[in-house]
């Protein structure tokens, strides 16, 4: 990772409110203030902010910030996708880390807790600045065509967020300005000249040791990111720094008391190993005359805000701050890529502790999104463009794809071949295949929820008894039953894949459990086989209303088709309405008897492949 900024030494201006300079260079010891803040550590709160009363934002006395236990189940959570830049269009990157914030925001809601999901776009910055002038635009309705795109995106993908924010907006402008002027009360900013290298398009300073040489096109030499690779430029210019330097001790402890606020672990790891070494202080504004497209320092025209800062406290703005953001602090779920990890790991705690307010709860990272192999870039002309494909697979299939494809520890690779294997399997086969074995006309001619007999099905096998229930039966029963509370751990733990594998182990089970009993050869004018029938039928249809109900977080559209076949009422859909197999456990099913919700077709189409859907659109098949 880098550390951004190097101060060269004697460029400091002196800190704006007349306190002590101290210039970023001195890492050797430790300024009064940072002093101070360390001793403060263990009791209170474990960050600083003496004005912390008069935005009234903070924990009770006595309470560390909290990523975890000390939040209770009912506190209201803010889930939250990052802001995404306005310079290019939405591609599958995007779209992921949306249906991972919208799958986490669905599955709270479904689990009965008061959640708000908030997205939107990153609309400043010198690269922004540059997009518009590249395109001849106007700055603002170059954003605000592109920010449709996105928002037109994420209504097809059915993502299903509570407040789309963009950084242009006033509510936002304000947010940001009064939240500079607490960290420049609380003694956090000073004036002095920044001299680096500086990234455009991750808008970010570098140190030397991150940046190599390479050749570009023509040949030349230039400076790129080790990290990203893009083009890097030297720059030198008077600004305002933040005194980063001195908080990484407070976000060592921080992570060291909150192991799980890092999500996957591997990422946590990565954040206490950058933390070991020395961190600069962030240069947080730029120079008006060089970037215009931003939010102007307060008191001073000559400065505009950092990109970075402007677009993190959007997380606030979202939330209601300055005036009604603490309900909303105490349950932040931040869904990041891999490569803002140190913006929201490292400077955005560090601004939260400056500025006296609540750390986020849990930030959950994912990794990237490969193509074939290879890097998704415009130049090799591999970006996948979503809305092109769910033309082709849905927007509930593309979402069941990347989200069961899709491990967040490592990154993955796409291609289409893989979307259409993965499709057809499990929602068209297995899920698709279970929905048509139980509610078809053939197999259920009356078209209702079958009854269940405790007869033919009792709570207990035991040796002797007429049930033709199998010890594979009743396994698979306590599967289902335990099915839930994986899930939802799943859902915790950030392992959406997983849940998605152990809901599709339990549909490949149920169709076992179909294929053993066939009821097909069973004769409904036999009482006892009658009666079999029905339970087998019952329970099929209870299996799949669980895996419907399980699914909505992440298929939407499907699993609400998939419910109403199974006549499963809007209101019955919650997590505390699976009650499975009520019957069995001897108490009221409210669903059996019920005529069947109306015949809509198959769940899923099963997908063809391009070449032999081209060949059979040209009557060659
Ligand atoms: N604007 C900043 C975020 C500011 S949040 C305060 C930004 N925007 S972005 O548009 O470049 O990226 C938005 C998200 O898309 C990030 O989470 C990023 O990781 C994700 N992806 C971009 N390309 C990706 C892949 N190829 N694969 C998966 N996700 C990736 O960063």
């Amino acid at each position: 990772m880098g550390w951004s900024v190097h101060l060269r030494a004697g460029s400091s201006r002196g800190d704006v409110r007349g306190c002590t300079v101290q210039l970023p260079g001195m890492t050797g010891s430790l300024s009064r203030r940072a002093l101070r803040l360390i001793s403060q550590l263990p009791s209170v709160c474990s960050f600083p902010g003496s004005r912390q009363q008069a935005f009234g934002r903070l924990l009770p006395a006595g309470r560390a910030p909290s990523s975890g236990s000390a939040v209770g189940p009912s506190s209201p959570s803010l889930i939250t996708t990052p802001i995404f830049y306005v310079n290019a269009t939405p591609h599958i990157g995007h779209l992921y880390s949306a249906v991972l914030a919208d799958a986490l925001y669905r599955a709270k809601i479904l689990l009965g807790h008061e959640a708000k999901f908030a997205t939107g776009t990153d609309e400043h910055g010198l690269k922004i600045q540059q997009a518009a002038e590249a395109a001849a635009e106007d700055p603002l309705e170059f954003c605000s065509r592109v920010s449709k795109e996105f928002r037109t995106l994420f209504q097809q993908s059915l993502v299903s967020y509570t407040d789309y924010i963009r950084t242009t907006e006033e509510r936002h402008k304000n947010a940001v300005q009064h939240f500079w002027c607490v960290l420049r009360d609380e003694g956090y900013l000073y004036e002095g000249t920044y001299e680096g290298w500086y990234s455009v398009p991750d808008e970010t300073f570098l140190s030397d040791s991150q940046v190599v040489e390479r050749k570009d096109a023509y040949g030349n030499l230039i400076k790129v990111s080790m990290e990203s690779g893009h083009k890097v430029e030297w720059t030198k210019e008077e600004n305002y720094m933040f005194r980063l330097s001195e908080f990484r001790p407070m976000l060592l402890d921080w992570l060291k008391k909150n192991p799980f606020a890092i999500c996957p672990e591997k990422f946590h790891h990565l954040v206490v190993h950058w933390l070991q070494e020395e961190i600069p202080d962030l240069s947080v504004s730029r120079q008006r005359n060089r970037l215009k497209w931003g939010i102007p320092v307060p008191e001073d025209s000559t400065q505009t805000i950092y990109v970075w800062l402007d677009a993190l406290v959007n997380y606030l703005t979202v939330a209601g701050y300055p005036e009604d953001h603490n309900p909303w602090c105490s349950g932040v779920h931040h869904i990041v890529g891999k490569d803002i990890l140190k913006f929201h790991a490292i400077y955005w705690p560090a601004f939260l502790m400056a500025a006296g307010l609540q750390l986020p709860k849990q930030i959950y990272v994912h990794s990237h999104w490969t193509v074939n192999g290879q890097k998704m870039s415009k130049s090799l002309g591999n970006v996948i463009d979503p809305m092109e494909r769910f033309s082709v697979y849905t927007a509930d299939g593309f979402r069941y794809f990347l989200l069961r494809q899709g491990v967040p520890e490592t990154d993955c690779d796409y291609y289409d071949d893989k979307v259409l294997k993965v499709l057809n399997a499990e929602l068209a086969d297995a899920l698709g295949g279970l929905l048509n074995r139980c509610t078809g006309t053939r197999m259920n001619p009356d078209q209702v929820y079958s009854p269940f007999s405790t007869h033919c099905f009792p709570k207990r096998p035991y040796m002797g008894h007429s049930s033709r229930a199998t010890i594979e039966d009743y396994k698979m029963i306590q599967l289902v039953e335990q099915l839930p509370l994986d899930v939802e751990h799943c859902f915790e733990k950030f392992q959406i894949y997983k849940a998605l594998e152990a809901i599709n182990f339990c549909i490949r089970l149920t169709n076992g459990f179909f294929q053993r009993h066939a009821p097909w050869k069973l004769d409904r004018k036999n009482a006892e086989d009658c009666c079999w029938l029905d339970t087998v039928l019952h329970v099929t249809l209870e299996c799949l209303r669980v895996y419907g109900i399980l699914l909505q977080p992440v298929i939407p559209a499907l699993a609400n088709k998939l419910l109403s076949r199974l006549a499963v009422g809007p209101q019955e859909r919650g997590w505390r309405h699976l009650n499975f197999l009520a019957k069995y456990h001897n108490s009221i099913c409210p669903f059996e008897g019920r005529k069947l919700g109306p015949d809509s077709g198959l769940l899923f189409n099963r997908l063809e492949r391009t070449d032999k859907r081209q060949s059979k659109a040209q009557g060659r098949c």
